[in-house]
């Protein structure tokens, strides 16, 4: 009942050559693609661009950050309302890479979810736990944490429109992916935590696995009952690999 979604997360890779041939070679994966989603999150200054390389097709595509301010004297940062003109659907929200470099707290989290929400994008809400709180035991703990951030400030109900990733960040840019099974029991602890609040949210919103999706390991990933797709960084930036990851979606 949910339709998954395979993202691309370029992070901070790509030039003009680069981003339009990969935008162009994942138009006919994306626009042939049944009951999947598509899209990618690019770095802000080639969104522009990426908007007419994928104008009238299914590919969709979002930042990977957005200001909590819709505009003003915010120097460097990028306004959910200017990501919205630029045609984005989605913007990411909380990558671990932002938490860590950034010193976003989970405060700081949920006040851009909201901002982007309320400016017309979908959130996708990335949350994970790191290698020390694996191995003691927390994770579960973690992206309690985290989610709980977001449903005090802007309620259960926003998952209505929101995506979720679970990214391990020990899996992250490792090779070493979770397992199906490792990751299959935290997506379904995470979906049993919003469903003790609103079991129609719960049962409505796409969880996505990150950290090391490869085209080799998707299917077995995409097919566990809670896992709902991808967010998928190294193996986004190569044409060939990402629409195997598209294929093992269908
Ligand atoms: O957001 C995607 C991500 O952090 C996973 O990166 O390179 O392990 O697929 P990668």
């Amino acid at each position: 009942m949910r339709t998954p979604l395979v993202m691309g997360n370029w992070k901070l890779n790509g030039s003009k050559e680069s981003v339009e041939a990969l935008v162009k070679g994942l138009l006919a994966p994306a626009n042939s693609a049944t009951n999947v989603q598509v899209a990618v999150c690019a770095p802000a200054i080639f969104l522009g661009f990426v908007e007419q390389l994928a104008a009238n097709s299914k590919l969709a595509y979002g930042a990977q950050d957005a200001d909590v301010h819709t505009s003003g004297a915010f120097t460097g940062e990028n306004s959910p309302v200017m990501l919205k003109e630029f045609g984005c659907t989605y913007s990411l929200v909380g990558h671990s890479e932002r938490r860590e470099y950034h010193n976003e707290s989970d405060a700081v989290v949920a006040a851009k979810f909201k901002a982007i929400q309320e400016n017309g994008l979908t959130p996708v809400l990335c949350i994970g736990e790191s290698l020390e709180q694996n191995e003691a035991g927390e994770t579960q703990a973690v992206v309690e944490r985290q989610l709980k951030a977001v449903v005090d400030l802007c309620g259960i109900e926003a998952f209505n429109q929101a995506v979720i990733a679970y990214e391990p960040i020990w899996a992250i840019g490792t090779g070493k992916s979770a397992t199906s099974a490792q990751a299959q029991t935290v997506h379904s602890g995470i979906r049993q935590w919003l469903a003790a609040q609103h079991a129609e949210v719960a049962a409505k919103v796409q969880i996505l696995y990150g950290g090391s999706v490869k085209a080799a390991t998707a299917k077995e990933l995409f097919g566990q009952a809670d896992i709902d797709g991808g967010l998928v960084g190294g193996a986004s930036l190569q044409v060939e690999e990402f629409a195997g990851i598209i294929s093992a979606a269908q």
